[in-house]
């Protein structure tokens, strides 16, 4: 497993020369007609930069750090700012924000807070570099795309990816990369017939060869407005490849799945299980974590199964539980080794009694025949409820 670790590099992102400043660092081996000129790791000074003007190089692939944000932004936003219409823009933003669920925002689905803070900083930051960009504001006008049934789960897979990311430590500028490729992955749907992606029964094989080529569709669109390194039409090319094979469009394995794919293909997966479809009701979060768990030995590495388990929240904050003893419970902490197995404050009673200062704690790890029997989301905590409404009040959706 710890082979798994050593592949993955920090991405790195593909700049001109003439953008490149001292002080950057290549993130891959410059080579030119066979012949190494710069290592991976080397800093760029001044002689070096000038050195590889008169070699001809146009471009080269940097890593940057947190530093470095603004040089970042600067080179994604810096073809085509469209004018600055700042209310016009916070109304869009805040419009687009309401379309991720309050359970999937970031103080609500994140395990802690400094990932918490990351992510909302990154959020901000999107939404910048996407405002200064006709190009990108384009792609973000066709967000009513997220309320098509087929693509409703991408504002949480967005937001999955994201305390992922922030989790396994990445940089600014790699985080803003990855939530604009979080973001649009699925954008190649829009081409995909409505006839098909609203069918409510099962697919014909032929119906689901049309359904793959999104991944082809996506890829072309995202091109378009891809400078510069973006992983965008990588990520929308790649989100459905296997870690351990059988996936598609190519087959792909391993560590040359590119680290972003995995993540919004694991993300992807569970926010999809956890939204109502057409044909199925949507899957209470401990169930689409076995399912999950099954999947995740051929499609998942096991580091970012890892990094997901310990930074997303499979029981949201807000969750409520009945037990199999008609009770009600709230998670207090879910152990990484169980994670279907919280512990629990009981908060009411079989018959729907608030138990004021008679709360008592309960460890489901230590009590295997004790079932979750339903679960609910809440936006705010009833005063007062009882276990019918557990079944009424969930608010996934
Ligand atoms: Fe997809």
């Amino acid at each position: 497993m710890n082979r798994t670790v050593s592949y993955i590099r920090q991405p790195d992102f593909r700049v001109p020369l003439a953008k490149v400043t001292p002080g950057m660092t290549l993130g891959r081996n410059l080579e030119m007609n066979g012949r190494l000129l710069l290592r991976h790791g080397a800093v760029l000074d001044p002689e070096r930069i000038g050195k590889l003007g008169k070699f001809g190089v146009d471009y080269v692939h940097v890593v940057f750090g947190d530093e470095d944000l603004d040089i970042y932004k600067g080179l994604l936003c810096c073809q085509d700012k469209p004018p600055d219409y700042h209310h016009l823009q916070c109304t869009i933003r805040d419009t687009f924000l309401e379309l991720v669920p309050a359970w999937a925002r970031p103080a609500n689905c994140a395990r802690d807070e400094k990932v918490i803070k990351l992510v909302n900083t990154t959020i901000e930051h999107t939404f910048e570099v996407i405002f200064s960009s006709r190009r990108l504001f384009e792609l973000l006008r066709l967000s009513r795309m997220f309320q098509l049934e087929p693509l409703k789960h991408c504002p949480v897979t967005w937001m999955y990816s994201l305390c992922v990311g922030a989790g396994l430590g990445y940089s600014l500028p790699t985080l803003l990369d990855l939530s604009l490729s979080a973001l649009f992955y699925d954008i190649g749907m829009l081409k995909v017939p409505q006839d098909i992606l609203s069918k409510p029964g099962r697919l014909t094989e032929l119906e689901f060869a049309e359904i793959k080529k999104h991944v082809y569709f996506g890829r072309r669109l995202l091109e378009a407005v891809s400078d510069f390194g973006f992983s965008m039409p990588l990520v929308s090319f790649e989100h459905h490849e296997h870690y351990y094979g059988g996936g598609y469009p190519k087959n792909k394995r391993g560590d040359s799945i590119h680290e972003f794919s995995q993540i919004v293909g694991l993300t992807d997966k569970f926010a999809a299980l956890m939204t109502t479809r057409f044909h199925r009701d949507r899957f209470q979060p401990y169930q689409a974590y076995e399912m999950l768990l099954a999947q995740t030995k051929t499609a998942v590495s096991p580091r970012i199964f890892v990094a997901f388990l310990k930074h997303v929240l499979l029981y949201p904050r807000g969750s409520r539980f009945r037990l199999s003893t008609g009770e009600i419970a709230v998670p207090l902490d879910v152990p990484i080794k169980a994670p279907t197995r919280p512990r629990v404050l009981i908060t009411h009673s079989a018959n729907g009694h608030e138990l004021l200062g008679l709360q008592r704690e309960h460890n489901l790890a230590a009590d295997p025949d004790l079932r979750i029997e339903s679960f609910a989301i809440m936006d705010q905590y009833p005063s007062n409820i009882s276990p019918e409404d557990i079944e009424t009040l969930s608010l996934l959706d």
